[in-house]
């Protein structure tokens, strides 16, 4: 299996599986002398990981990190930083049913057929408990970035949307609720959505909208590594991510250039920002923002046609303990991508330009 190592500079190695001893990863690249606040790290995990709330999948997992290296009394020493977070609640026994079974629209089918073999329990390497480790990383890049602010939060789930811009919404609100939406009435209407979906055992889909303050101008590098295209990469590597969109996004397709243009002020700065921060796949010093599209995840606990590994449809019910909604856990993931490309880009532009 390629592909588990993110990043140019400031780079993410994870390894594990959902249902294995452990999870964890190595950060390869992280500059030396940062004074980590270790406790701040834990706050993400806890606000990734599983049992949180009535709304979020029940497993039971304290999360918590161990550092194996990279790191003396409390400073980073440049050397790659080791950590692993032991599972401790499998169920392994929930998931044997979906042993010879693919689940539709999980990554059953497509991991067996890939590799001839795979670890069913939990999803295995598919499970978005891999995430757990990208939060830690992402933690640790977002000491890196010092003043760049990261906020993201739960902007719709189903047809419920927040209906204002992000300028008039009180970040510091997001955490006030379990679904992590700064809008308070929107948030309630959300709660009561997810928990509907949940009695009927089905999941409904949502979206994470993101915000990024305080970043130089000049991070990113034409052609092929634009700013823009780092997130989407960050972003769609994410389980159950289907969008991305930044700036206008795919409202813009509908604008014409007289509407769309935005227009300089006389230190740089623009007018109106449908630009989302990145022009020619450079940050201007603009806010960055965008969306993410979350998809309402596979395992629903109802009847549903399967395939079997004989090449048989068969009736299939989920079980095991799985998010009606993946939006609020998704979150701090979010960000964590978000701190991840921020921190690396950070360091390229230091080696591209004098
Ligand atoms: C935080 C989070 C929690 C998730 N929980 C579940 C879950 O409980 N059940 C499930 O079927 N999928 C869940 N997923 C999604 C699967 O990991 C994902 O759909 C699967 O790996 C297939 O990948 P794809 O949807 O990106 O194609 C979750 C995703 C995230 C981000």
């Amino acid at each position: 299996m390629a592909g588990n190592t993110f990043g140019k500079l400031f780079k993410l190695t994870t390894f594990g599986e959902s249902h294995g001893k452990a999870i964890g990863g190595i950060i390869d690249g992280c500059p030396a002398g940062i004074t980590l606040d270790l406790e701040a790290i834990q706050n993400e995990l806890d606000r990734r990981k599983p049992g949180q709330s009535k709304i979020v999948t029940q497993r039971k997992e304290p999360d918590t990190v161990d550092y194996y290296s990279g790191i003396f009394e409390g400073v980073t020493t440049g050397t790659p930083i080791g950590f692993v977070i032991h599972n401790t609640n499998q169920k392994s026994k929930d998931y044997g049913h979906i042993k010879d079974v693919y689940r539709p629209s999980h990554a059953d089918y497509t991991y067996d057929k890939k590799y001839g073999i795979r670890d069913y329990r939990g999803g295995g390497r598919s499970s978005a408990r891999e995430t757990a480790s990208r939060v830690v990383a992402g933690a640790i890049a977002k000491q890196f970035l010092s003043s760049i602010e990261i906020n993201a939060f739960t902007s719709s789930v189903g047809d419920i949307f927040i209906d204002k811009p992000y300028q008039d919404l009180d970040f510091s609100k997001i955490e006030s609720n379990i679904i992590r939406c700064p809008d308070e009435a929107t948030a309630k209407k959300m709660i009561t959505k997810v928990e509907e979906i949940k009695k009927q055992g089905d999941t409904i889909g949502g979206t994470i909208t993101c915000v990024i303050k305080n970043v130089p101008v000049g991070l990113g590098e034409p052609v092929f590594d634009k700013l823009h295209a780092e997130l989407g990469k960050a972003m769609l590597s994410i389980n159950a991510v289907k969008g991305f969109e930044y700036g206008s996004g795919f409202c813009g397709a509908k604008m014409k250039g007289s509407e769309h243009n935005d227009l300089f002020n006389a230190d740089g700065t623009t007018k109106t920002n449908l630009s989302g921060g990145i022009q020619g796949g450079i940050s201007n010093g603009m806010d960055i923002y965008f969306r993410v599209a979350f998809k309402p995840v596979a395992t629903v606990i109802q009847k549903q046609d399967a395939l079997n590994s004989a090449g048989e449809i068969v009736e299939m019910q989920g079980k095991g303990r799985h998010d009606p909604c993946v939006v609020p856990r998704a979150v701090p993931i979010v960000e964590a991508m978000a701190a991840l490309v921020l921190a690396d880009y950070l360091l390229l532009d230091r080696v591209t330009r004098l």
